[in-house]
Formats: C-alpha cells, sequence, structure tokens
C-alpha cells in the first residue's frame, strides 16, 4: 500500500517535472523548442510542438487544444516537409523569423520575412490559437510581425479572419489536409471570391464543388440556419481595406471550429464542459448544394432526399428530352424572346426562401432600398433578378443580376426573398390578377407579418422555460435503438388539446375522434384518441404501432409517435393544414381553389400511396376504409392517406379474408365486401374508383341521384360512358383549365376499378401505368352496384364529422 503510493507520488513528480520543464510561454531568439517541449498558451487553452499525425511517424510543428481529447490539431506549420525523426527544432532568428530546422540544421520551413522594424522579438502562442511574432517591448501587444492566423490551414478558429487584405493582397482560406495522416495541402479548399458581391466558394482543385455564398447580414446565403450555438456571433467585414468573415464565441466554456476534412465536407465540431466531447456535423450535405446541378435559371429542390430542378417562371428547359430524365445541367432558358426594349411591360415575381444566385457578376450597393433597387432592375433590360443585400431589419440594400442565373435552391425555411423580372404574360397568374399589384399587398403583408413576429418573439421569450420543460418533457424515445417513434406523455398531449377541446376536434376517423394539438413553441400536430375495443395487450400494440411508423411515403401520412396512459391510447401525425379531400372537392366555393391539374396529380397521388400500401411496403396493408375524408391535403395539395394500416391493427390481416367484422364506408365499399366481409386488395381498388369518380365529379357516390333514372353516382358515369358522353362527369368548375384526354382516362380508370367483379378490376400498379398513360387501357364492363338495404343503416352511428357527415365508418359490425 505504501510502496504503491510512493510509486504514485514518483510518478507524479516526473510527470510534473517532465511537464514544467518541457513547457515554455514565450520563444526568445536565444531559446528552441524540441520535439518534446511544447509552447504553451497563458490559460493552457492551447499548445504548440511537435506531433504525428493519425498512423503516420512523420513529425509536424502544430497547435492544438491542450485538454480536448482525441488530439485536435488547428494549424500545422511545415503541412508540406515534415521532419523524419524526433530531431526537429522551432527557433525563432533575430529578425523575427520562426524557423523549424532538421537534425542536420536544414531549415524545412521558416515564416516570412518581417518589413518593419524588429527589436527582441518573441514568439507567443496566444489563447486564441493564434501563434504569433511581436517586439517583446511593443506597447501595444495586438502589433504582430508575424502571425498564424494570416495563414490558415483546414481550420477556421474564433478571430481568424476568413478573406482579404486588400492593402496587401493577402488571401487567408481554408485548405484541407491530403489525408488524416498528411497534412500536407488536399485538394479541398475554401475561399472568398472577389468578383462581383464577394462570396464563399468550396473548391476541388480549381473547380468550385458548392458556394457557401455571400453575406446577407444573418448568414451566408447557402446556410441560413446556421445558429447552431446561440452563443456565436458571425460578422463581414467588407470596405475599402478589408473582406473577411470572422466569428467568436461568447461563453468561453464553449469550443466551436469549423473544418475542411480531407474528403472535402465543412464539419462543425462543438465541446461544451457538460459534454465532454461532442462532434455536430455540418447540415448535412444534401444534392442541392453541388454548384450550379440544376444549369441555368432553375431551381434546385429537395423532396425528401431527391432533388429535382425547376425552370423559374417564364424559362422552359433548354433540352427537354435531358431534362426528362433528370440531366438538369444545361438548364433553361427564356420561353419566348424579350420584347422588353419595346413595349416595357416587365414586373418582377417574387420567391421566398432563396438562396440567391451566384453573385460573382452582380452588381450591388449598400445603401438602395428595396423599392429603387426593384426599379433599377425594370429600369434596365438585360437585367433578370433582384434581391436585398441584407435582410436584417426588414432589408436593406441592392443586389441586380444581368447574366444566367446560377445555383439558385429553394429551402423549407430560411433563405431570403429573390424577384424575377418576367414579361407581362408571366405575371397574370390564375386568377387573373396582377402581381405587379400584389407586390405592393405583398410587402405590406411582409411588413404586418414582421411586426406580429417581433411581437410572437417577446411573447415566447416570456414563455421560455415553459416551452424548455414542454420539450424535455415531450418525448423520450420509446426504444433506444429506434429512432423513428416518439412516445408523448399524456398530459403534454392534453394540453395541447386543451383537454380534447371540442374546438380542437379536427374530425372523426374510423377509430376515434382526432384532435389539433399545438405545443407552446408552436409544433402542431394531429393526435388520434382510438377508441380502444380492440382488447390488444399493450406490448403488441406499441409493436404494431412501430411498424406502421416505418411505412413512410409522401402520400401517407407520417406517424410520428403514439401514447400510452393506462387504457387511453392515442396516435400523432404530421398536422395537415389543408384538412382532407371530402372538404374540397364537395363544397360548391371550395372547390374552385383547386384546379384540374391539382385534381390530377391528387388522383394520382393517391394510386402511388395505396400501391405502395399494397405492394412496396413490407407490411402489405389492404386499407379497407379508404374514402375522401381519409385523405387529407398538405399546404401543398398533395394528397396523404391517414387511417391506414389501423384495421390491421385492431383486427390483424391476411392478404385475402372472410371477417366478421367490418371496416368500412358505405358508398366506398366493394360489394363482395358489404355482402360477405370478404376483403382484399381489390376491395380497396374498388374504393378509389368511386373516390376517381367522386373527384372528377364533385359529387358523392352515396348522396347522388339521377332524377330520370334512379342511378347512383357508379351507374351514372357507366350510363355517360356507354353514350360516350363521359367528358359530361366533369364539374362545372373545373372546366375552364382541363385536358379532355386526362378526364377521359380518369373516369376509364375509374370505372375499371369499379367493376362487380373483383379479378376483373386492375392491381394498384396497373392503376398507376395507366394513369400516367403507359398502359393500354382495357374496356370496362359494368361496374358492381349492391343495395344498401343488405346491411345495417347507418342511423345506428352518431354523426360527428364535422366534414363528411355522412360518411362515417363502420367500425364494429357484425354480419349477419
Ligand atoms: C535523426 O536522424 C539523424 C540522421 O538520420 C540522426 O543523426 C539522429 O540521431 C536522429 N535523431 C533521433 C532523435 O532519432
Ligand atoms: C546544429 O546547430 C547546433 C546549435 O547551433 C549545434 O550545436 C549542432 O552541432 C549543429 N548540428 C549540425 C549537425 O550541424
Ligand atoms: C534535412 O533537410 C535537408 C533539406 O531539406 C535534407 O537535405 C536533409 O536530408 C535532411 N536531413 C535529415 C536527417 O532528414
Ligand atoms: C528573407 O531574408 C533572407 C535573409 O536576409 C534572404 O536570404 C531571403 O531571400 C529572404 N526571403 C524573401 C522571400 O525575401
Ligand atoms: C463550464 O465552465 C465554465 C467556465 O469554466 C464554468 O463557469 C461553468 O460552471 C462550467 N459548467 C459546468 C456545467 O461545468
Ligand atoms: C418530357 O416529358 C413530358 C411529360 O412526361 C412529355 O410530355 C414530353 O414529351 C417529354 N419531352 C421529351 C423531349 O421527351
Ligand atoms: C410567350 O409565350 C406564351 C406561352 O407560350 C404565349 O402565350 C405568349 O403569347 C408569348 N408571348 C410572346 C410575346 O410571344
Ligand atoms: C447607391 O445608391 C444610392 C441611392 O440610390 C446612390 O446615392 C449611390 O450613388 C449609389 N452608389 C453607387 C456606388 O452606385
Ligand atoms: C444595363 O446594365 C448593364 C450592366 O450593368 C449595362 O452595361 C448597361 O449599360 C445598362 N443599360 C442601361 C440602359 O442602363
Amino acid at each position: 500500500m505504501v510502496d504503491n503510493f510512493r510509486m504514485l507520488f514518483i510518478w507524479f513528480l516526473l510527470f510534473s517535472y517532465l511537464r514544467n520543464s518541457t513547457s515554455l510561454d514565450s520563444l526568445a531568439p536565444s531559446q528552441s523548442i524540441r520535439d518534446s517541449e511544447r509552447l504553451v498558451s497563458k490559460e493552457g487553452t492551447f499548445e504548440a510542438g511537435f506531433f504525428s499525425p493519425g498512423t503516420s511517424t512523420r513529425r509536424y510543428l502544430g497547435i492544438w487544444y491542450r485538454d480536448v481529447s482525441p488530439l485536435t490539431v488547428v494549424w500545422v506549420a511545415n503541412r508540406e516537409k515534415p521532419v523524419y525523426n524526433k530531431s526537429g527544432v522551432l527557433k525563432l532568428e533575430e529578425r523575427g523569423v520562426l524557423m523549424i530546422l532538421n537534425s542536420t540544421n536544414s531549415t524545412i520551413w521558416r515564416s516570412n520575412n518581417i518589413s518593419s522594424t524588429v527589436k527582441n522579438p518573441i514568439a507567443q502562442l496566444l489563447d486564441s490559437g493564434n501563434l504569433v511574432v511581436r517586439n517583446e517591448r511593443d506597447i501595444n501587444e495586438d502589433n504582430f510581425l508575424w502571425q498564424s492566423f494570416d495563414y490558415p490551414c483546414d481550420t477556421f478558429l474564433p478571430g481568424m479572419k476568413l478573406g482579404w487584405n486588400l492593402v496587401t493582397g493577402q488571401d487567408r482560406f481554408l485548405s484541407s489536409w491530403k489525408s488524416e495522416d498528411d497534412p500536407a495541402k488536399g485538394d479541398y479548399s475554401l475561399k472568398l471570391d472577389l468578383r462581383g458581391y464577394p462570396e464563399f466558394f468550396g473548391y476541388e482543385g480549381d473547380a468550385i464543388k458548392f458556394r457557401g455564398g455571400s453575406w446577407n447580414g444573418e448568414a451566408l446565403v447557402g446556410y441560413p440556419i446556421h445558429q447552431l450555438v446561440q452563443q456565436l456571433v458571425y460578422e463581414f467585414v467588407f470596405n475599402k481595406k478589408d473582406v473577411y468573415y470572422e466569428y467568436k464565441i461568447l461563453d468561453r466554456s464553449i469550443i466551436y471550429i469549423f473544418t475542411l476534412t480531407p474528403s472535402g465536407f465543412g464539419q462543425r465540431f462543438l465541446w461544451t464542459n457538460q459534454t465532454s466531447s461532442k462532434k455536430v456535423l455540418s447540415g448535412g450535405a444534401d444534392p442541392c448544394e453541388n454548384y450550379a446541378i440544376c444549369g441555368a435559371n432553375s431551381i434546385c429542390n429537395m423532396n425528401g432526399n431527391a432533388q429535382t430542378c425547376d425552370c423559374i417562371k417564364g424559362y422552359v428547359p433548354k433540352f427537354p428530352g435531358q431534362w426528362n430524365v433528370s440531366y438538369w445541367s444545361n438548364g433553361c432558358v427564356p420561353r419566348n424572346k424579350s420584347d422588353c426594349k419595346t413595349s416595357n411591360t416587365d414586373g418582377l415575381l417574387r420567391y421566398t426562401d432563396m438562396k440567391i444566385p451566384d453573385t460573382s457578376s452582380s452588381w450591388f450597393n449598400k445603401t438602395m432600398n428595396l423599392e429603387e433597387c426593384q426599379k433599377s432592375c425594370l429600369k434596365n433590360c438585360s437585367c433578370k433578378a433582384c434581391a436585398n443585400l441584407d435582410i436584417r431589419n426588414g432589408g436593406s440594400g441592392c443586389l441586380l443580376w444581368f447574366d444566367d442565373l446560377v445555383d439558385m435552391r429553394q429551402f423549407s425555411k430560411g433563405g431570403q426573398d429573390l424577384y424575377f423580372r418576367a414579361p407581362a404574360s408571366e405575371l397574370v397568374n390564375s386568377h387573373g390578377k396582377n402581381l405587379k399589384k400584389l407586390l405592393g399587398i405583398t410587402i405590406g403583408a411582409i411588413m404586418l407579418g414582421l411586426t406580429v413576429c417581433v411581437c410572437m418573439i417577446l411573447i415566447l421569450k416570456k414563455q421560455g422555460l415553459a416551452r424548455i420543460i414542454d420539450r424535455n418533457h415531450f418525448k423520450h424515445k420509446l426504444r433506444k435503438e429506434d429512432n423513428d417513434l416518439s412516445t408523448f406523455d399524456f398530459a403534454i398531449i392534453a394540453r395541447a388539446t386543451g383537454n380534447f377541446a371540442k374546438s380542437n376536434k379536427l374530425g372523426e376517423g374510423g377509430f376515434g375522434p382526432v384532435y389539433k394539438a399545438r405545443l407552446l413553441d408552436g409544433q402542431e400536430f394531429a393526435v388520434k384518441r382510438l377508441s380502444n375495443k380492440s382488447g390488444q395487450g399493450l406490448e403488441e400494440f406499441k409493436n404494431e404501432v412501430m411498424l406502421i411508423a416505418k411505412l413512410q411515403h409522401r402520400n401517407l401520412v407520417k406517424l410520428i409517435g403514439c401514447s400510452i396512459e393506462g387504457k387511453e391510447r392515442m396516435l400523432i401525425y404530421e398536422y395537415m393544414p389543408n384538412k382532407s379531400l371530402d372538404y374540397f372537392i364537395f363544397d360548391e366555393t371550395r372547390r374552385t381553389m383547386v384546379d384540374w391539374p391539382k385534381h390530377f396529380n391528387i388522383i394520382c397521388g393517391i394510386a402511388r400511396g395505396i400501391l405502395y400500401l399494397h405492394q412496396d411496403s413490407r407490411l402489405r396493408i389492404v386499407h379497407r376504409d379508404l374514402k375522401t375524408s381519409n385523405i387529407l391535403l398538405d399546404g401543398n395539395f398533395d394528397p396523404k392517406i391517414s387511417d391506414f394500416g389501423l384495421a390491421r391493427t385492431f383486427w390483424g390481416d391476411q392478404v385475402e379474408a372472410n371477417t366478421n367484422r367490418l371496416a368500412g364506408t358505405y358508398g366506398y365499399m366493394a360489394p363482395e365486401y358489404a355482402a360477405r366481409g370478404q376483403f382484399s386488395m381489390k376491395s380497396d381498388v374498388f374504393s378509389y374508383g368511386v373516390i376517381v369518380l367522386e373527384i372528377v365529379s364533385g359529387k358523392k357516390n352515396r348522396e347522388f341521384s339521377d332524377p330520370k333514372h334512379y342511378l347512383n353516382l357508379l351507374g351514372h358515369t357507366w350510363r355517360l360512358w356507354a353514350e360516350e358522353r363521359a367528358l359530361e362527369l366533369l364539374d362545372g368548375v373545373l372546366k375552364e383549365r382541363f385536358t379532355p384526354s386526362e378526364v377521359i382516362r380518369c373516369i376509364q380508370v375509374g370505372l375499371l376499378c369499379v367493376q362487380q367483379r373483383p379479378e376483373d378490376r386492375p392491381d394498384m400498379s396497373s392503376v398507376v401505368l395507366m394513369l400516367n398513360g403507359e398502359k393500354l387501357l382495357p374496356n370496362p364492363k359494368v361496374p358492381g352496384f349492391y343495395t344498401e338495404g343488405d346491411v345495417k343503416p347507418e342511423s345506428d352511428f352518431s354523426p360527428t364529422n364535422r366534414f363528411s357527415t355522412n360518411q362515417i365508418s363502420i367500425t364494429m359490425l357484425e354480419a349477419r
């Protein structure tokens, strides 16, 4: 025991000796730093000395964090020329030049000659990580003869200036290491380009790989939401002497750096003393980050994981054939030649949340306001677009583009307004109003919005504490290894729905009421409170929900999580602002908000969603209750199927089965299902057919009655089809702008789906092909009718759904 202590003590002494004896806080010309020695900053944040990167045995002089593990090197002096064994020495010359010597006393590396007067120079490592040479007796301690911050390697440190000194012409940029083992200059670099309005480019060799972009007062335009840490302050300096970008950290307990990795990606690292070692990856590089991937005059959009390119309004793909096969680099060209010089009726189109185009050839003025900016763009026929330079405080400054617009993207959040010049013919929108007039209104609305925002922020600040508590209690992962599904506290859900208040009720689905939930931080969800009649066990339920959560498709409503408390079971879905399909198509006035192309898009989207459920998902799900009120619409009027998988959850599933319990809704149920409880994918196809015909006609199958012939909607459609008058089915309000062939195709597909015999109906993959016009359509046979008297009347059920009173799902019904 005592021996052990003695040993420890000796080790401690040895350790302290080593540490003290080999650490210097400054280097004078008489001194040197050998391989075993270190230069340490005043407060001990940084350390400089020789090290070997990765698996290499070569020695480099570097700077690293003293207390961060693993070793995090932020700067290397002799990147290109290593010392091959541990005999390297760092020295400071009388003339203030730092040099590294090898064992034969040859200079391996030296800092630059110094032009100003040098008297008693010393080298010091500052607590910012800056290695500096200065005159020891200089009163101004910030008067450096030389500093490592002027020669960045791969790491951008707080206080470092990335950009140009316009007086000396010095360019400070990041360059990647060759590999983890070799700090020599690699292929990648990040530089500030001074052409036009200065902006950052990431290069691979000489080719531009990505564009961080210019500074808009809040962020680089390519990374609009970068405020990872609230304690960071970014600054962009642009005057006659300097153009550079820098950042500071207000909270000294945080370490935050940006590194250009050997593979060419920007990586952000963050440590705090609460989390001893944390790594924050860069904001997920996506395909739209590739420079100019969409070519000229075209906007990159991320649609889930897929990237698409869209021409700006008034432009068309230069080579439509290439465009059709997702080859976009040749971009877009104006639809027709500009007649600006003769007519001068051009206006501006506003796009929001944009990454503004490459500014390397743009014109700018820092003092103009938006109105002046727009005017000067409209004045010059060769101006293509304009935007504010600085988006703070409602916007200031002006950027004008005269060439092709390159490397734009639309963010889902963040970004800024961009105005495209367009001829008058493109400015007229579907309601026939001139956008130019709208512009004024829009600006007014933005101002109002800003005011509201400021108020909201003030209110939210007050609620800050509550919100943090809310967040922390809000969700915890159901299973640690499962990132997809969260469980939610019942109390939080109850609060977010105002205790399941009537006013928050969105509707009543097959398995229980649906409420709108709103958290304190503004997030919105839809909550389905399940009427628990399944008698299913807790574990079983969780497993089932987890399976359903894994079904993900853009035409299915996303299940976010669930909440289980005693007998209460709830499912949490994403919130759909545009409610359900029936809310629009069966209402005289709302119907006009969705035009035919959107209708067609909805018809195709539903088909893709069902196809996914039937064939492509791992569960092979029969929905059993497809109807217009189960098709929700997102902000873009894209359809999303809801309540899928619930029938399975409640009653189990086989591909085809007889059930003595029915789930379904009159008017949508296939005859064999309604009469004999026989369900299959083909019974979903029937329901889909009904939905298609309802969408085209704007009439409910169940309520429809033809006064002359006493036919329901299916019979009526069949009659029109037989008399070759199918187009008459189309709802009057849609007749303004529609494609007859598309409408006919939809009606034919609808009729094929509602055929009497299940085996005659196409499967969903054929339906999708047919809708796309990629498959010949057979002639439909007589649709399946069934008399409603066969099943119990619906008056047994209390109608509670606000939008579809007559479409109550039959949830549990014993067949006769
Ligand atoms: C480094 O190599 C040189 C020549 O190869 C040799 O003279 C010297 O002793 C070596 N130094 C160390 C520390 O190994
Ligand atoms: C290198 O320089 C040091 C000090 O100036 C000297 O002691 C040493 O002998 C020199 N070594 C060689 C190989 O010249
Ligand atoms: C020292 O550097 C010189 C010049 O680069 C080189 O010629 C010499 O071989 C090096 N000596 C050792 C031992 O690496
Ligand atoms: C720096 O100074 C040394 C010694 O005066 C001289 O040999 C060398 O050429 C100078 N280098 C530059 C780049 O001016
Ligand atoms: C983190 O470090 C700062 C400064 O050293 C200190 O004030 C703070 O209390 C530390 N926080 C924790 C959680 O250790
Ligand atoms: C591109 O696709 C559209 C729609 O699919 C089609 O109408 C058009 O003819 C195609 N263009 C070319 C050149 O293939
Ligand atoms: C431009 O193209 C649109 C659509 O093709 C057309 O309606 C319009 O008349 C054209 N304008 C001119 C000036 O050619
Ligand atoms: C910028 O715009 C302002 C206001 O229109 C004008 O006074 C100023 O001369 C412009 N500056 C440049 C460099 O064009
Ligand atoms: C329009 O702008 C371009 C580019 O700045 C300029 O060369 C041209 O003279 C301008 N034309 C007019 C009429 O101002």
